[in-house]
């Protein structure tokens, strides 16, 4: 067990401390422009634990050596590590089994991957790929291509004012041309959370197969793909405490089966010859190249982080600060909130007054608050909301209400700033 495995338990009251796992975050007891760091900007990227940055720099110091390539010692220790975040994944998101997880550079490969591999080679003219209004660009941009490039059509499905996708509106959307639903759990620009198993009930009703973009999901809330019952989902390791370059692709073994390879090279073959190459089986199929085993560790162990807290202790969490962060910008004049669903995690966008959210930004910078403000790779929420970005902050376990207050206190300035 580590530090924080040891240390941190619920207390007699039942109350889960937190704080004590903020502690794991060096980082974090930093200054910024002279004041200490409050750092409201994970949905973008998380911040490192020790154990994951320990992980890390123990792998570079006694077994750096490629994975799956050598007889030596140190090549078992780097492939062993590797393959054992592989298993600390599949237990984390519930899969049936590692040839399920295919481990890539983050979301957004792994849905090109899907794109590329799984739709490309079924979509033909009068065919339509359907999202929604709130996806991020990673979860549009790769299918626009595939759409241009097999004459099939993107079909979006609309939001409300709230920032929520409507279960009737998906099942409008899903006529018999669908060849997949493409959907975000959570939005990384309003954070709304989509009945995700509901919509993916309606679209296997219709033999229509999912991608679930969960890359701002897996963080925050408890995952179990199989209970979601989607084809695909897809994460990234940066925003849940591992290192940048890291990420994952889960899908059901009897499509990835089916599915060609993605990208050609080392590690995904079994027998190359100018005459013909044979594949090698899953998951190594999906992974040429030399991957980023450094990153893949950590992600191994911000699971072993997230796992020792427990999911529904973080989820608990941040809702309990989500809900105090949005009550306090309520009380602020001339406050806008964007992104009101009923059901939310970790996000909150806003616009105050006539404040341009870079201005706003920039000078919670220079009182140690870290936010993003922009269209934050969501350029068609902006467009609904007719807005050219928001300021936003995005919650991890490891913030709390004072951080909120830190925050509040940095807009109060900011207003007096604009108004002077
Ligand atoms: N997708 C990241 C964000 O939401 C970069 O900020």
């Amino acid at each position: 067990m580590n530090t924080a495995q040891n240390s941190m338990q619920d207390d007699d009251t039942g109350t889960f401390d937190m704080e004590s796992y903020r502690a794991e975050f060096p980082i974090l007891s930093r200054e910024i422009n002279g004041c200490p760091l409050v750092y409201l900007d994970s949905a973008a990227s998380s911040q490192l634990p020790n154990t994951v940055i320990n992980a890390v720099s123990e792998y570079q110091k006694t077994k750096h050596a490629n994975v799956h390539r050598g007889v030596h010692t140190l090549s078992h220790l780097a492939t062993d590590a590797y393959e054992g975040a592989r298993d600390s994944i599949v237990d984390f998101i519930g899969a049936a089994s590692r040839s399920e997880i295919i481990l890539t550079s983050g979301t957004t490969e792994s849905i090109n991957l899907v794109a590329q591999s799984f739709a490309r080679p079924i979509l033909g003219s009068g065919d339509k790929i359907v999202i929604t209004q709130l996806e991020h660009h990673s979860n549009i941009v790769p299918w626009q291509l595939v759409c241009e490039q097999t004459g099939a059509e993107l079909h979006v499905i609309p939001i409300n004012e709230r920032g929520e996708v409507s279960l009737d509106d998906v099942v409008a959307a899903l006529d018999d041309n669908v060849r997949l639903l493409a959907v975000a759990y959570v939005s990384n620009a309003l954070g709304s959370i989509l009945p995700i198993k509901e919509i993916v009930k309606e679209a296997h009703d219709r033999s229509i197969p999912v991608l679930v973009d969960g890359a701002q999901a897996v963080p925050h809330i408890p995952v179990d793909v199989q209970d979601l019952d989607c084809d695909f989902f897809a994460f990234s390791g940066h925003k849940m405490f591992a290192p940048t370059g890291s990420g994952v692709l889960y899908g059901k073994e009897n499509i990835l089966e089916k599915m060609p390879p993605y990208k050609g090279g080392g590690d995904m073959i079994l027998e190359v010859h100018f005459e013909g190459t044979t594949y090698n089986e899953l998951p190594y199929k999906f992974e040429a190249g030399t991957p980023n085993i450094s990153s893949v560790i950590g992600l191994g162990e911000s699971i072993a982080f997230l796992t020792a807290i427990g999911m529904r202790n973080v989820y608990d969490h941040e809702n309990r600060v989500l809900d105090y962060l949005t009550s306090q910008l309520s009380t602020l004049d001339e406050m806008r909130l964007i992104g009101t669903a009923a059901k939310k995690a970790s996000v909150q966008s806003f616009m105050l007054a006539d404040i341009h959210p870079h201005d706003l930004g920039t000078i919670l910078d220079h009182q140690g608050v870290a936010i993003r403000t922009g269209h934050h790779c969501a350029m068609p929420v902006m467009d609904y909301f007719a807005v050219p970005g928001t300021a936003r902050a995005s919650l991890a376990l490891y913030n709390n209400e004072n951080d909120v207050d830190r925050m509040i206190e940095a807009l109060v300035k900011a207003r007096e700033v604009f108004r002077s």
